[in-house]
Formats: C-alpha cells, sequence, structure tokens
C-alpha cells in the first residue's frame, strides 16, 4: 500500500488581498491531515476512489460533470495521470480521509488534493518536487474556487510558512522565534468560492475603496513578516486585530466570526481576527503559552465548536 499525507493550513496575513497581488502569510497545521492510500486492485476494475468524508465511492471517468461532488477529484486524479505521462487508466483502489473540516477556511480542498497526488505519483514511481505538487493542486484550487490566489496549495505542498504573493516565486518564511496560536470554528460552514466572489464583486464596484483596504493589509503582512522572521513576535497580535478589522471592511465577517474574536480578545489573547474567506469558518488567535487554555475555554465557551492549539515552529537556528 502507498500513502500521501498533507496538513491543513492556517492564512496568518493578507487573505483576500492576496487575490489582488497582495502578500499573504500562511502556516501549515500539522494537526489537521488528509490521507490518500492506494492499493492493486484486480485487473480491469478500473480506478475506483473512496471519499469517505464526501460519502462519495466512484470510478473513474464517471465524475466528469463539474456538478458531480467528486469532480475536483476525478480532476485532480487526470491531471496528476497526465503530468505522469500515464496514458492507461491503472486499476487501483484510491481511499481519502481527512481531518480537515471542509469549508471552514483550513485548506481542506488542498489538503485532500496534495494527499492524493503524493500518493498517487509514489505509487506509480514518480518523486514530484513541491513544486510541481503545487501546481497540479493549483488546477484543483481552480475547481473549488473559481479564482484562487494559490497561496493554500503552495503552503501545503511545501509544508513551511510562506510570504506568498501570487505569479512570483515561492518565499519560504523563516521563523526565528516560535509562537502560539488558537485556531477557533465557528462551526458554520462557508466556501472560499462564494466569499471571494462576493469581494470581487464588490471591488468592481468601488475599486478605489478595495484597493486602499488592500494596500493597508498589504502594509500590515510587510511588517508581520519582518517581526516573524525576526522574532519580535510581540507585534504580531497588534497587526492581528488590524488585518481584522480592514477583513471587516471588506465584509467578510459575520456575527458568529466577531463574536469568537471578541471573546478571544477579552480572554486575554495578544490578538485575533478571522482566517481564510470568512463569513464562518475559523478565526486564529495569538496567545501567550500560558494564556493557551484560559483562551480556548473562552472561545468554546463563545460557542466554537471545536479550538486547536497550533505551534508555530521556529525555522532558522535560533
Ligand atoms: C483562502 O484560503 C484565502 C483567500 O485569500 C482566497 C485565495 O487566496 O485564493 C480568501
Amino acid at each position: 500500500m502507498t500513502s500521501g499525507y498533507a496538513s491543513g493550513k492556517a492564512i496568518l496575513f493578507g487573505e483576500h488581498a492576496v487575490v489582488y497581488g497582495r502578500p499573504a502569510i500562511a502556516v501549515p497545521v500539522g494537526k489537521l491531515r488528509a490521507l490518500a492510500t492506494i492499493e492493486e486492485a484486480p485487473p480491469g476494475e478500473g480506478l475506483v476512489i473512496h471519499a469517505t468524508d464526501l460519502g462519495v465511492r466512484f470510478r473513474l471517468g464517471t465524475a466528469i460533470t463539474p456538478e458531480h461532488p467528486a469532480f475536483p477529484l476525478e480532476a485532480t486524479v487526470r491531471h496528476t495521470l497526465r503530468k505522469l505521462g500515464v496514458e492507461d487508466v491503472p486499476d487501483l483502489t484510491l481511499r481519502i480521509s481527512s481531518t480537515v473540516p471542509i469549508a471552514r477556511g483550513l485548506g481542506s480542498g488542498a489538503a485532500v488534493a496534495t494527499a492524493l497526488v503524493r500518493a498517487l505519483s509514489r505509487h506509480l514511481g514518480h518523486d514530484l518536487s513541491p513544486l510541481e505538487i503545487s501546481q497540479l493542486v493549483y488546477q484543483t484550487e481552480i475547481i473549488h474556487h473559481g479564482t484562487p490566489s494559490g497561496i493554500d496549495n503552495t503552503v501545503i505542498a511545501f509544508e513551511r510558512p510562506v510570504y506568498f504573493v501570487r505569479d512570483r516565486p515561492i518565499q519560504v518564511l523563516a521563523v526565528k522565534r516560535p509562537f502560539w496560536l488558537l485556531i477557533a470554528d465557528t462551526g458554520v460552514a462557508s466556501p472560499t468560492k462564494i466569499a471571494v466572489a462576493d469581494v470581487r464583486r464588490a471591488w468592481q464596484q468601488q475599486p478605489a475603496e478595495f484597493e486602499a483596504v488592500f494596500d493597508q493589509i498589504a502594509a500590515i503582512t510587510v511588517q508581520a513578516a519582518a517581526a516573524i522572521s525576526s522574532g519580535q513576535t510581540s507585534a504580531l497580535g497588534r497587526l492581528m486585530n488590524e488585518n481584522h478589522e480592514l477583513l471587516v471592511q471588506l465584509g467578510v465577517s459575520s456575527p458568529e466570526l466577531e463574536r469568537l474574536v471578541r471573546a478571544a480578545r477579552d480572554a486575554g489573547a495578544l490578538g485575533a481576527k478571522l482566517c481564510g474567506a470568512g463569513r464562518g469558518g475559523n478565526m486564529i488567535a495569538h496567545v501567550s503559552p500560558k494564556q493557551t487554555q484560559g483562551v480556548a475555554a473562552a472561545l468554546r465557551e463563545a460557542g466554537a465548536t471545536d479550538v486547536i492549539a497550533s505551534r508555530v515552529q521556529a525555522t532558522t537556528p535560533q
């Protein structure tokens, strides 16, 4: 049996603005994982995919309409086979499971696709580079999200914190000193595609206003990258709060997100913001290790359906 894993991700700064060419910062979240496994199947069986979390089981070639819930999986397998130069569909059983919640801003689509590409390419004897995996997964992201910036597939395929600017070479972000995050789920599913399309519509109606907000988000992201790479993490909380207010101006917060952001700040978090596409999904709070338990309890009390503590590891010698 061959397997491939991929982690989830959290965007720390710059979501939405990143779609418009501004920088964003994202980190992998190793506690959330997608897993794909592959076994040889009897000759003539075709390639059968079981996606337990989606509740679908299908044979490759049968999920070819965009409305089919397994269409992104079908497309990912097809793109991967094409990339590997495999013309005849192999007889395989492919199983996918994931603890990355769907439509919650934590990169579930990119994580599942990355795990699948890793497992399939390995099983067929190919060692794809992170960039090749990222480019394949980007094709799936287009199906999921319409006009993705490419940040999710990049951070997940490279498995490193990234300072990401659309259409520019990947920049791994050095983390001088580790820091703690809490990631809390509103329990509200919010497809990225819809939030991104709404921001686009609003931007088309008020381009100057939205461009100005994107520029302010970019300035915050630049400061945050400097803080993370120099170990001055005390600035991160304030920067998260500022970034959140600008996301509110873009119209992507929600009553549930506001409740959790406020609860985290009131319980002593250093800063808090929505994370990902917004409208629902998850928020993040920057906390000191001592505050973690208290803030996590406050988030649960304020309605969070799940709270994950995640340590962003240092990437450079201290
Ligand atoms: C989604 O994880 C982040 C957004 O900025 C969309 C994108 O970058 O494609 C909202």
